[in-house]
Order: structure tokens, then sequence, then C-alpha cells
């Protein structure tokens, strides 16, 4: 909030006594000129609030906001420079298929149709009961209701059939029943490169990775849709909890969900999987080798043109 002109005259003339290395940044000393010569509290406030605050939001939102189908082309041009073989991307929670299609869209305009296959799962009954207290609202007791999503399986079914024959496959089921053996099996030669999580829940979003956790390869992207949703992110609830309990140990002592801040800007959705010893690894393209990709950042920081 702007200062009273008294305030302010008082507050530069103890400015003046400190050394310039504690003196207040240009834009508020500034501001603090310009609050001096608007008359009254409530004008200044006024002009404060729809002037500087109003703009600054916005231009942050704009700038920082994460846009979730960004990261589908992300991990597809990564995995397209880096990778070798046939690849995966992998939903669970499809309801009418918007994020569905747009990921196979993707694939098609990235032209990687014969190297990458989507899978989505669902039950198309929508969201089941909450069946742990990791389900539940704390805040406003606003939960995701039983139904609630449910159907477009048959149209979806079409759609995709009609428009993306080969890079799709749709498992209609409670994940406790299509997460197969023999689905897990063939993800030995078409490993995941993203993860997309869209199951609310916490209870569903576990049964999705006790099955699929030994499959997964260091590197991969794991997307939480509804990670801030529920208790603005608690780790007592939602998809927040799985991620507390993966590296708390839980789910084994050489595994971890890192958070991958050039992926994700201001929000806390999108990790990368990382396993410390043996376990599945991606095939990488001839010529790349594994420092291209875990060096990444060294390599960045080494591009001043300062002198
Ligand atoms: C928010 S919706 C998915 C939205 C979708 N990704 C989109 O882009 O519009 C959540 C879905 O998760 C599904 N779901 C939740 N738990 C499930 C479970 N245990 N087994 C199968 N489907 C489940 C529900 O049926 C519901 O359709």
């Amino acid at each position: 909030m702007l200062q009273s002109p008294q305030r302010v005259s008082l507050n530069e003339e103890r400015e003046s006594h400190r050394s310039h290395f504690t003196r207040k940044p240009l834009s508020i000393r500034l501001m603090r000129k310009m609050a001096r010569v608007i008359p009254g509290n409530r004008l200044r406030n006024y002009i404060y609030l729809g002037l500087i605050a109003a703009p600054r939001n916005l231009i942050r939102q704009y700038l920082l906001g994460f846009y979730r189908i960004e990261l589908v082309y992300s991990a597809l041009r990564e995995a397209k420079r880096l990778c070798a073989g046939r690849l995966t991307i992998l939903e669970f929670g499809t309801a009418q298929g918007y994020a569905f299609t747009k990921m196979l869209y993707a694939i098609r305009y990235l032209s990687m149709e014969d190297r990458v296959i989507a899978h989505t799962f669902d039950s198309f009954e929508g969201m089941p009961p909450p069946s742990h207290q990791g389900d539940r609202d704390l805040v406003g007791d606003d939960t995701w209701y039983e139904g609630q999503f449910g159907g477009g399986y048959d149209e979806l079914r079409a759609y995709c059939q009609h428009n993306y024959p080969r890079t799709h496959a749709i498992h209609k089921g409670f994940f406790e029943t299509t997460i197969t053996p023999a689905f897990l099996n063939t993800l030995r030669n078409e490993p995941p490169i993203l993860i997309w999580i869209d199951c609310d829940f916490y209870s569903s979003t576990r049964v999705v990775f006790e099955r699929l956790l030994p499959y997964i390869p260091s590197g991969c992207i794991v997307y939480f849709d509804d990670y801030e949703l529920l208790n603005f992110g608690s780790r007592f609830t939602g998809e927040a909890r799985f991620v507390a309990e993966i590296n708390s140990g839980l789910f084994g002592k050489n595994i971890e969900l890192v958070l991958d801040k050039k992926l994700t800007f201001d929000s806390s959705r999108v990790y990368r999987f990382v396993r410390t010893g043996e376990g599945p690894r991606y095939k990488l393209r001839e010529g790349i080798r594994s420092t291209d990709t875990t060096n990444r950042r060294l390599d960045e920081s080494n591009d001043s043109l300062l002198p």
C-alpha cells in the first residue's frame, strides 16, 4: 500500500542515511515520489491497485502461466531429439477425451506417428466413490462425486478410429483391471515418455503407480493435472499426497519424483521420475550420449556472451 506524505518523508530521511548498497530499488523510490503528489490514502490505494498491482499480476499470469497441452509438445520434441525406438504416452483419466485427442494431434503434427502410441485408461463410468481419507476436500467439503465425468466412450472410440487409427489405444475399465501384466509387458519395448495423471483421487493415482512403477524409465515426465486443485496441493490429499509418499520412500528408497521447474513454470504439476540402480532405460539415438540428457543445465549455463 502507498504511504502518507509524512511517513514518506520520514522514510526518505532514514534512507538517505543508509549506504548505497541498501538503497531501495528505483521502482520503489519512484512509487514513493508518486505517492507524495497523490492526495489521500484512498486515492493512492485505488491507483496502486488499478495501475500497478492488477497489470503486474496479469503479466505474471501470462508470462509464467502453465498451459498443459504445451507440455505434450515439449515431451514429444525432447523424445524425438534424444530417444530411439518406439515410445508411448499414457493417460489415466480420459473422460470425453479432451486432452487425449490433443495428444493424438500433437503426435501427428510432429510427424511421430510411426513411433509413438498414446494409451488412455478410464472406466468411462465417471469418478468412483472416494475410498480413502486422501480423496477428501479438507477446505470446502467439495470433492468429486461418484459418476462425475462419465460417458463418452463410443463417441471417442469412433472419433479416434476415424482420425488416428494407428496411434491410439483406449483401455475401458477401472485401472485395477485394465493395467494388466500383458499391457505392462509392452512397455518394455515401448517405454512411456509422458505419464498424464488426470484421475483426481489419491486412491486412483496410487493404483496406477503401484502397477506402473517398475516400468518407468529415469527421466520420464510425469504430469499431475490436479496437483494443486485439492486442498492447495496439501501432502495429505490427492495427487500431491502420492508425490509426497514416493519422495518419502514409501514405494522404494531408490525412486524419486523431481519437480521440473523448466517445464512447469509457476505450478507444481510436472515431475521427472528418477531411479538409482537397475531399472528400465530409454534407448538413446545414435550419437546421443547419456550425458546429453542429464547435463543439459551445465551446457546452458556456459552460454554467457560477456568477456
Ligand atoms: C477429470 S476426468 C479426466 C479428464 C480428461 N483427462 C480430459 O482431458 O478432459 C477424471 C476421470 O478419471 C476417471 N477415473 C478416476 N478414477 C478411476 C479409476 N480408478 N479407474 C478408471 N477411471 C478412473 C473418471 O472416470 C473420470 O473420467
